[in-house]
């Protein structure tokens, strides 16, 4: 697509929310086209400015079919809008079940296209440093797309290495030797990571909490006791090419080269009988938390009313004219059509806000909005999550997750075409062990859960 930044974009809905900001989606009135913007606030700390500079600098090199395509800038005050491919298939880990993973298959094709972008960042000496399922996108065939470079660094230049001191990531995904070692190298670091993005997907679960000695799931890993989870649930050949990305000594790590050598990486899943075999339990196609099949069993199909015409009073709009930021009413639905990244594509039956917006943490109910709202706070009562009232019909839910991290999610409360959407979205924490309260929370709301087949 090339992007002529023409006037009269619609500023149609958040795809998502970070320490930095948000990202939002915007779709062009004229071409119909689709970007992200990532709108970062400069103005809370100095460093922050240099460090969207260099995202910048960053990620405008890059050219990748597995990297999120980087499209220009543009600063107005102390807020920078960063123009980014839209990736309709949203977030890797919006495919991850909890304590499930997804089906081996998928996670192959996954695992491959992400060790395809780090090879080639690595080949042009920059190290991304936080990858991560919440930084992997996918796009309209599912395509993996890494993004997010505010982390990423030069660590070659004209041939010459140098290590890295910086510490920084997330937790569950750094390597040891960043918690143990004054100076790391680069690439056994981003490895490590795609090792623990590999165990996710086979698993459904992050393996630790840091890879701390003191950690108890770390020190059972480096006793290889794979008889314990998550190991036990994956088959021995990606287990044994998870050995050798999760070695705790980044020059005995097993390198990009050696990944491409190895026996699952080249040859994928075994064709196995019916019935047998690795995670027999998913549907390997379409995947387990599919373009057509949410993970309630609810099937989407193009004469779902769900996002399409009406539901436009729960969507702000805004429009940039002349370089304003100015409010206004959307236009007709089918004026935002992405037709470009629609057509052709097996998405294109749907309608294009189930395209548009397609996530997965969210359900009808058949009660109205009020009653929804009451029930979902008792839910929340009764599972001892601290939540209170936001703006407007929206609920904030402040906790900690099972390894004590912080998780911080928000639930709006949309009416739309007479019915009560909740839409859980995370602000805060760890993407898998928010999935896994929402499944909680919606268990206990079974009774306002619309059961009403869409179709
Ligand atoms: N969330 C964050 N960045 C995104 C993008 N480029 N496309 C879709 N969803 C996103």
């Amino acid at each position: 697509m090339a992007v002529p930044f023409v006037k009269d974009w619609d500023l149609v809905q958040i795809l998502g929310e970070g320490a930095y900001g948000e990202v939002r989606l915007l779709v062009n009135r004229q071409t119909e086209e689709a970007v992200a913007v990532k709108v970062i606030d400069t103005s809370q700390a100095k460093e922050c400015a240099e460090s969207v500079k260099k995202e910048i600098c960053v990620h405008k090199s890059l050219s990748h079919a597995n990297i999120v395509r980087f499209f220009g800038h543009r600063k107005e005050g102390p807020t920078v809008y960063l123009f980014l491919e839209y990736c309709t298939g949203g977030e890797l880990f919006d495919r991850i079940e909890p304590d499930l993973g997804m089906a081996e298959k998928d996670a192959h094709r996954f695992f491959q296209q992400l060790i395809s972008a780090v090879e080639y960042l690595h080949s042009v000496g920059i190290t991304h440093r936080d990858i991560k399922p919440e930084n992997i996108l996918l796009d309209d065939n599912d395509n993996l797309k890494l993004t997010d470079f505010g982390l990423a660094t030069m660590f070659r230049f004209k041939g010459r290495e140098r290590l890295l001191c910086r510490l920084c990531g997330t937790l569950p995904y750094v390597a040891p030797e960043l918690l143990r070692l004054p100076e790391y190298k680069a690439q056994p670091a981003d490895i490590w990571a795609c090792g623990i993005v590999l165990t996710a997907m086979l698993a459904g679960e992050l393996p630790w909490d840091q890879p701390t000695e003191s950690c108890q799931e770390y020190s059972d890993w480096l006793q290889k006791n794979t008889y314990l989870s998550p190991w036990k649930k994956i088959q021995p050949l990606p287990l044994s090419l998870l050995s050798k990305l999760l070695l705790a000594g980044p020059d005995a790590r097993i390198t990009i080269a050696d990944i491409r050598k190895d026996r699952w990486f080249t040859e994928g899943v075994k064709r196995s009988a019916p019935g047998s075999g690795a995670n027999k339990h998913l549907r390997s196609d379409p995947g387990l938390v599919s373009r057509d099949v949410r993970d309630d069993g609810v099937q989407f199909s193009s004469s779902q009313p769900d996002f399409a015409a009406g539901g436009w009073e729960a969507m702000l709009f805004i429009s940039q004219t002349e370089g304003q930021v100015s409010f206004s009413q959307p236009t007709k639905p089918e004026h935002m059509l992405v037709c470009s990244q629609l057509l052709g594509t097996p998405g294109a039956s749907q309608t294009p806000w189930q395209r548009l917006v397609r996530r997965l943490t969210r359900f009808f109910t058949n009660v109205n909005a009020e009653a929804s709202l009451t029930a979902l706070t008792e839910a929340c009562d009764n599972l001892a999550l601290n939540f209170k009232p936001a703006c407007g019909k929206q609920v904030t839910v402040n906790t900690l997750d099972k390894r004590n991290n912080k998780l911080v999610f928000k639930v709006h409360v949309l009416e739309m075409n007479q019915r009560v959407l909740l839409d859980f979205r995370l602000s805060k924490g760890d993407g898998l062990e928010f999935k896994r309260l929402f499944v909680k929370i919606k268990q206990r709301l079974g009774d306002i859960v619309s059961t009403q087949k869409i179709a």
